[in-house]
């Protein structure tokens, strides 16, 4: 019989909460500031990656902000794109839904068609050669006005042919869902699948307003749901989906260590919970290591590996038809393991 970490690895999954500009390997973005002419904080990679000690959330999003300025024109956010598409192959996802956040951007001048014309590239180069399926999200910066987010949601109409989903993100802290009610009306008018950040360092409460004020199809994080037990039989109840991100959850010190993380508590709960890696480039793994290190910490067996790898099919935003073909795969995949 396989390691449980062989059997990770191979196993086929879906990752649904990676923010791309949270991929942005210290060697990618020294390659950057020599490329672009742009100087940088970190002398290289080794010390970027030294100084990657975050006490909250507010200190990581002090630094990605920062080091997303080194992203100026089409080919920066291909580069960015393809390579963590190939390391997403690589570690056998078969489908991505991607965050991006394009005020982090545009606010610098770098205008919405740069961005999207290179993640597009990447995206319509990894389809046919790496096989993997992708989607776009545009996430909202909730640290800025709902005007400032109708701004930007103006401006992706145009591409809306390559934008799937509408998601809110940044600062959770006094910046709650409610903030955003009217954009998301909006979204779902137009027709975009929606998900919301809640319950990562904000409460429970944060959770039930993501879903009962702005209707969202799936919570990113959510791990705070516990401390509401009607919240979590309705989550259990409607299966709604939470992307869990182990890792992200211990640097940001959301949980003291991997030990104390719940989500073994939530998938035996029937939570329907999946793993995922946010900002890999940061938090010192992509979504092999988030299983491995979660699996390790709380001795997680195989079947709970099944568990999570449908999960995140099923929690995906793909047709019944394209989720079952990938379900297929996972089938065929545990029936060739020599047990
Ligand atoms: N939370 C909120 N905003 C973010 C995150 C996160 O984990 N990563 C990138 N933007
Ligand atoms: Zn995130």
């Amino acid at each position: 019989m396989n390691s449980l970490d062989d059997f990770i690895a191979g196993i086929p999954k879906a990752e649904l909460h990676i923010h791309i500009e949270g991929t942005l390997e210290p060697e990618l973005m020294i390659a950057l500031g020599i490329r672009n002419g742009v100087s940088l904080s970190f002398p290289d990679a080794e010390a970027a990656r030294k100084a990657y000690n975050f006490s909250d959330l507010q200190s990581f999003l002090d630094i990605y902000y920062r080091a997303t300025a080194l992203l100026l024109t089409e080919e920066d956010f291909y580069d960015l794109t393809i390579a963590y598409l190939k390391k997403a192959a690589s570690q056998n996802i078969r489908h991505a839904e991607i965050f991006f956040d394009p005020q982090s951007h545009t606010s610098r001048g770098i205008g919405f068609e740069t961005v999207i014309r290179g993640i597009e590239r990447a995206f319509v180069e990894a389809n046919s050669s790496l096989g993997i399926s992708t989607k776009l999200i545009m996430c909202i910066l909730r640290h800025l006005s709902e005007q400032e987010g109708m701004e930007i949601f103006d401006k992706a109409l145009p591409w809306k042919q390559w934008i799937s989903g509408i998601g809110l993100d940044s600062s959770e802290r006094g910046n709650p869902p409610e903030k955003f009610r009217k954009l998301f009306e909006r979204a779902h008018r137009e027709g975009f699948f929606t998900v919301a950040h809640a319950g990562e360092e904000g409460s429970a409460t944060s959770v039930r307003e993501a879903l009962d004020t702005l209707h969202v199809s799936r919570i990113d994080h959510g791990v705070h749901c516990m401390e509401d037990e009607r919240l979590v039989e309705e989550l259990v109840e409607k299966q709604i989906p939470l992307t869990v991100c182990p890792l992200s959850n211990v640097k940001l010190r959301v949980f003291k260590s991997m030990k104390e993380h719940n989500l073994k508590t939530m998938l035996h709960r029937g939570v329907a919970v999946t793993i995922n890696s946010d900002d890999p480039a940061y938090f010192g793994g992509y979504i092999n290591e988030n299983y491995i290190e979660a699996a390790k910490a709380l001795q997680l067996d195989r079947s709970d590996i099944i568990k999570l790898a449908q999960n995140s099919f099923i929690a995906s935003s793909l047709s019944t038809v394209h989720k079952q073909l990938y379900l297929n795969e996972i089938e065929r995949y545990t029936s060739q393991q020599i047990t």
